[in-house]
């Protein structure tokens, strides 16, 4: 089983929901803390939950949708700690919305965050851990919407499903460069977060809402059904130990709703036996 203690986490989106109770885990645990968040108020209190925990802790303002902004993130972490031993890309929206209706500009935004802050951290953070001379753990967190498919939010399915996709693929080459990296991906299903406010996380250069979409009836049903979802979710007490007992027995799937796995198996069996999607069998479900 790993041990964590002295090991230094960099994690985006610290500020609230799973990154905060994830970092607030890791600080228990007796890691030193790059915290990282777009949301630097928010970002004080888990800051201050790691000092109080005893353990060494930076803030890092960033905005993960900006290359630069994690570039500097991870210069940041490095000048105080001089190492990174645990990645967890976490930093995350949901946006509601259907293929003809979602504005392009929030098909950009979904996907630098959920999708591009991850490739742009791994770019910068898997050189640093191949050159370590100790083992490193980088953690995806994408959802399971990123193994089942639903309707209403095919932008989180796209970059969900682009998450796991790309997390699986590195975990080989990193294998074929025998590089002593681990990678795992989460796939949680609804938990009671901050997500369904979304809108608060939206960075300047998206603030342009002079589409229509978003005085629309479908705008307004969607953001609905986020708050109903994410209200209605699992209470997040228990989410931050079950990350970490599966890091520890290095996992790399890390399913925290068991009751969705049958969902899971169902597409996979549609898709081998000439299937397709079927909206009457999501009506109940979603
Ligand atoms: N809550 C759920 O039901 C659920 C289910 C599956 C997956 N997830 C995933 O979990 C991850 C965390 O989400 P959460 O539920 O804790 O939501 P949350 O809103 O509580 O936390 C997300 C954090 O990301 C930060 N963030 C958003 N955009 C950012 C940006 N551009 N730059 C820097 N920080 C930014 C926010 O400030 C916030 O602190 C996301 O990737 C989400 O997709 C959540």
């Amino acid at each position: 089983m790993k041990d964590f203690k002295n090991k230094v986490m960099f994690i985006t989106g610290a500020a609230h929901g799973f990154g905060q109770v994830i970092a607030e885990e890791g600080a228990k645990r007796g890691m030193k803390l790059a915290l990282v968040d777009m949301d630097e108020d928010a970002l004080k209190d888990t800051y201050q939950a790691a000092i109080d925990a005893g353990t060494e802790a930076m803030m890092i303002g960033a905005d993960v949708t900006k290359e630069a902004d994690v570039d500097a993130a991870v210069d940041k972490a490095m000048a105080k700690f001089g190492q990174i031993d645990l990645l967890i890309n976490n930093a995350g929206i949901a946006l509601p919305g259907r293929m003809w209706e979602l504005p392009t500009r929030d098909w950009e935004w979904i996907m630098h965050v959920n999708l591009m802050s991850q490739v742009y951290a791994m770019q910068r953070v898997i050189p640093i851990m191949m050159k370590q001379k100790t083992h490193g753990d980088i953690l995806n967190v994408a959802s399971i919407a990123g193994l089942v498919d639903t309707p209403g939010m095919p932008s989180y399915h796209a970059s969900k499903f682009a998450s796991v996709g790309m997390t699986e693929a590195t975990a080989y080459d990193l294998q074929r460069a025998k590089a002593d990296i681990s990678m795992h991906v989460m796939c949680p299903g609804f938990v009671q977060t901050d997500l369904y406010h979304t809108e608060n996380h939206r960075p300047a250069q998206y603030t342009d809402k002079s589409d229509p979409y978003y005085q629309s009836e479908a705008y307004l049903k969607g953001q609905q059904f986020a708050k109903y979802v994410i209200t209605n979710g699992k209470p997040i007490d228990s989410i931050a130990d079950t990350v970490f007992k599966a890091l520890e027995d290095n996992r790399f799937y890390i399913l925290t709703h068991p009751e969705f796995n049958p969902l899971i198996a169902d597409r996979v069996h549609r898709i081998v036996n000439d299937g397709a999607p079927d909206v009457s069998v999501m009506n109940g479900i979603m």
